[in-house]
């Protein structure tokens, strides 16, 4: 029997996973990640759009209208089937095809838009109290009540490990405030909490290191979707939040994600979304800047799946003569085998 007030699909309680071999190739003795990519529909969003569609059902809202840049939509879509509430969702054009297609199957309205800025939003808010719909945004700015559901994030953690910083891959600046405010801000062991962005979309960062009047720029020039809000609406919450766990902001290239989403893939066998490898590329960087050191446990927030993001990644292949014949595979097998072991016995040899 379907309980509508409570739509629970399975999200939440994911493990705290270490990150050992990465961890010891940059000379750190752990990193931990939390796996928030093992949520129903890839990633945390999921626990926020349970509590919002929770709260819509308490309030009789007779459905939710919402923006994202994909993983919220998804989950929202999907927790809004659960629990019979139809949805309309904002969405920029500029979306990732395989966020946007994963949204396809349950039927939600969907909006393609130019693009989708505090105007927008403001307007979306208006629509929702005019046609008794929940505002369904992943921030606190207009979802306080949802937004309670990713403060779990911080609740787990207490009881998965001690942690010195978290590192928390930031848009608009909600998932930050939620882990901090779900950690037990009395502790004596408080975690600092590390902002990372993207160096051409940092506002709330580069207000950190004051650069900025205003944790807001003029426009964004980055592909990390998820993160590209140049007016983050929690963007001064998200600030405080920082501060007052003495933590600091991040920049970094999305060259520098990319080629920490492929390693964490290798080395570890993790697929992350860029935004969640943005996070961990920051780790590394603090770092090599001496601002972490070797006795350091930090944390990352593994936000989204890899699978959500694949515009990088071409088909196998494609420029070879098809389909591959048995000696194909032999000649593959003999190259990259001899090539490992010769360069197996040259360090051995050194
Ligand atoms: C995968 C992923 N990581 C991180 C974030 C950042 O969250 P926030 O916008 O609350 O800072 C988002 C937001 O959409 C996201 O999709």
């Amino acid at each position: 029997m379907i309980n509508r007030e409570e739509p629970y699909l399975g999200e939440g309680q994911t493990p705290v996973l270490s990150l050992k071999a990465l961890a010891k190739h940059f000379g750190l003795s752990n990193i931990s990640a939390k796996a928030e990519y093992l949520n129903p529909t890839g990633s945390y969003k999921d626990r926020i759009a349970a509590a919002t569609v929770q709260d819509a059902v308490r309030r009789g809202h007779t459905g939710w209208i919402g923006t994202s840049s994909g993983n919220g939509g998804a989950a929202m879509s999907a927790y809004g089937s659960r629990a019979g509430l139809p949805g309309f969702l904002c969405i920029p054009l500029s979306t990732p095809p395989e966020k946007l297609k994963s949204i396809v199957p349950y039927g939600t309205t969907l909006l393609l838009m130019d693009e989708i800025g505090m105007r927008e939003m403001d307007a979306i808010k208006n629509l929702s109290d005019e046609f008794n719909l929940k505002m369904s945004v992943t921030a606190y700015q207009y979802n306080p009540e949802g937004m309670t559901g990713a403060e779990t994030i911080g609740n787990e953690l207490q009881d998965q490990g001690s942690f010195t910083h978290i590192y928390v891959p930031t848009g608009g600046g909600g998932l930050l405030v939620a882990v901090a405010r779900g950690l037990d801000t009395q502790s004596r062991t408080r975690p600092k909490m590390i902002c990372a962005q993207p160096t051409g979309c940092a506002p709330i960062s580069r207000y950190l290191r004051n650069e900025l009047n205003a944790p807001i720029i003029p426009t964004c020039d980055s592909m990390i979707s998820g993160l590209l809000l140049p007016d983050p609406p929690d963007g001064q919450l998200a600030t405080k939040a920082v501060q007052s766990t003495d933590g600091w902001g991040c920049l970094v290239d999305d060259k520098d994600a990319y080629a920490m989403q492929d390693l964490l893939a290798q080395m570890e066998g993790i697929f992350v979304e860029p935004a969640s490898a943005l996070a961990l590329a920051a780790i590394i960087q603090d770092c090599h800047q001496g601002l972490i050191c070797e006795s350091d446990n930090p944390l990352v927030i593994l936000t989204g799946s890899g699978l959500k993001d694949l515009r990088r990644f071409e088909q196998p292949d494609t420029s070879s003569t098809l389909p591959a014949s048995l000696s194909d595979l032999r000649y593959k097998l003999e190259a990259t085998l001899h090539h490992a072991q010769e360069t197996h016995s040259r360090k051995r040899s050194n």
